[in-house]
Formats: C-alpha cells, sequence, structure tokens
C-alpha cells in the first residue's frame, strides 16, 4: 500500500542515556516538520544527536539509550515511529554496506522491497530495473546480481537510494549520505536527491555538516547544539541572519571556504 502521507511531524524528542552513573540528555525536545517536496536540513556539530534523531524516528532508538519523549505524527495522526519504517520513511545512510544483508544479491533485497507492497515476479523484476536505472546504475540487470561486497560506497549508496524509490515512501531520512564518497560521486548522489524532490515530491531530512550542501538542497534549516534545537528557519534567512553562536560558527567556516558568497558589507 502506497501512503500519501504529506506531512510528517516529530514534537519533543527527548532521548537520554546514563553516563558515569549520572542521566545524560543526549537529545532534548526537539522537533521537525517533513512536507513532501521540500528538504530540511538537521546540521550540528558531531555528537550533537543528529544520527540519533534518524533512528528514533524509525523506531530504532539503539540500545543504551532511552527515549522519554516524543511524538510523531502524519498528516496529523499519531503513529508509532516503528510504522513508519518503509512505509512513510525509506533510508540512506551514511555507511551504506552496514544496511545491507552480505548474504543477499541486489535482487534479493529489491524483492523483498517490494514483496512488503505486495509486487512479485516479473513485474517486480520490471520495478526494480526501472528504479536502478533512474537512480544511475549502469547495466541493472548485472547489478541486481551482485552481492554488496562486489559493489562500490556509491554503487550500493545508489541501490540505496533506488530500495528508497521501489518502497515508494513519500519520505527520505538521509543520515550524511555523501560523507563517504568521493567529490564527484557527492555531487552526483545530492543531484539525485534534489531531482527526486523536484520529480517525485519526495520529502527530505538531510543530515549534513557541510553548509554549502545546505545552502543548495534545503528549504529549511534546524541547527542543533549538544541535543537542543538552537536555531530554525528558511534557509536564506539563516544565512543572512544567524541568530545562534553554533549557526554562525557553521555560517562562518562555510564563507571562510566560498567567501564570494559573503554579503557584502561583510568585514
Ligand atoms: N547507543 C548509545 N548509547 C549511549 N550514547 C550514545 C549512543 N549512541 C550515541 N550516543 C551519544 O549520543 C550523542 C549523539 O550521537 P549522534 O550519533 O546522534 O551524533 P551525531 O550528531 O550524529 O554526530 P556525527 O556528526 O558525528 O555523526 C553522542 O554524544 C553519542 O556519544
Ligand atoms: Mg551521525
Amino acid at each position: 500500500m502506497t501512503t500519501a502521507a504529506s506531512h510528517l511531524r516529530l514534537d519533543g524528542l527527548t532521548l537520554v542515556t546514563r553516563r558515569h552513573g549520572r542521566p545524560l540528555t543526549l537529545v532534548d525536545g526537539l522537533g521537525l516538520d517533513l512536507r513532501r517536496g521540500q528538504v530540511t536540513a538537521l546540521v550540528g556539530a558531531s555528537g550533537s544527536g543528529k544520527s540519533l534523531t534518524c533512528l528514533a524516528l524509525q523506531g530504532l532508538t539503539p540500545p543504551g539509550v532511552t527515549q522519554t519523549g516524543g511524538r510523531v505524527t502524519v498528516d496529523g495522526r499519531d503513529t508509532a515511529p516503528a510504522a513508519l519504517r518503509g512505509r512513510v520513511t525509506a533510508t540512506v545512510m551514511q555507511a551504506p554496506r552496514s544496511a545491507f544483508n552480505p548474504a543477499l544479491t541486489m535482487a534479493a533485497h529489491a524483492r523483498e522491497t517490494l514483496a512488503a507492497r505486495g509486487i512479485t515476479g516479473a513485474e517486480a523484476e520490471r520495478r526494480a530495473l526501472a528504479a536502478m536505472a533512474e537512480v544511475g546504475l549502469d547495466d541493472p540487470r548485472r547489478v541486481l546480481r551482485l552481492h554488496p561486497f562486489q559493489m562500490s560506497g556509491g554503487m550500493l549508496q545508489r541501490m540505496m537510494l533506488a530500495l528508497a524509490l521501489l518502497s515508494e515512501a513519500p519520505f527520505l531520512l538521509a543520515d550524511e549520505p555523501t560523507t563517504d564518497l568521493d567529490l564527484v560521486l557527492q555531487a552526483q548522489v545530492l543531484a539525485l536527491i534534489e531531482q527526486l524532490v523536484a520529480d517525485r515530491g519526495l520529502g527530505v531530512l538531510l543530515v549534513t555538516h557541510d553548509m554549502g550542501v545546505v545552502a543548495r538542497l534545503a528549504d529549511t534549516v534546524t541547527v542543533l547544539d549538544h541535543g537542543r534545537m538552537v536555531e530554525h528557519g528558511p534557509v536564506a534567512q539563516v544565512f543572512d541572519a544567524p541568530a545562534a553562536a553554533p549557526t554562525r560558527a557553521l555560517v562562518a567556516a562555510h564563507l571562510a571556504l566560498y567567501p564570494d558568497l559573503a554579503p557584502e558589507d561583510a568585514p
């Protein structure tokens, strides 16, 4: 079943752990708004809670971390995060290899994704080949026969996107989808995500360290600092007038790399 969900909302996500015998809050009351056809960037220093947020959004909070608050709604209806996976949300992760079963071929991965939607046989193969072509995998018939160890990181990243398309989930959670890729592949994967947002109206949560990526792809940006949201707004506004110190640091670091983009009145 394909869901027509157009608005995915997270409110008050709170994640805690214990460190040195004391409770420690890792994510503190975070809210996120994801809409079809829009890219929401989630940025913040290493360890600020971005990946935990992506995991919690799918009901995959890791051992050692406890969720003490948080509510997910899809088009205004309360939904259990685990019920989102593969139906409302698909994921692309930083280390694509870990997302695949090493014992299974790409054909088996595609069959599994499609069988969950009741699509089997020749129709399943036709759809798998079409999705793989759409994400730019060359010779998809050959790739279907490969195991994960026979594929490069870039091929696996594309295959993860192809599986996300096959699930027809309206939202994509992309946790640093390009960090492990070389520059050319990074640009290709980002262009692909951009195209899927435009063509299919995918709603994307894009976790990244790279403010250049935010500037290029995102509509809104949420800045996390030690698990707290310190800034949220449209990308242009956040770049023009960053209010919080961590945002100013991220924007300054970006402008140091690309001085041509600095406002005219900058020193
Ligand atoms: N299973 C766990 N048990 C206890 N603490 C954890 C666990 N997983 C992550 N943490 C802690 O939670 C905090 C946030 O981790 P998270 O992986 O979400 O950071 P991140 O923002 O994704 O960082 P990066 O940019 O490096 O990927 C870190 O302090 C981390 O040490
Ligand atoms: Mg992370």
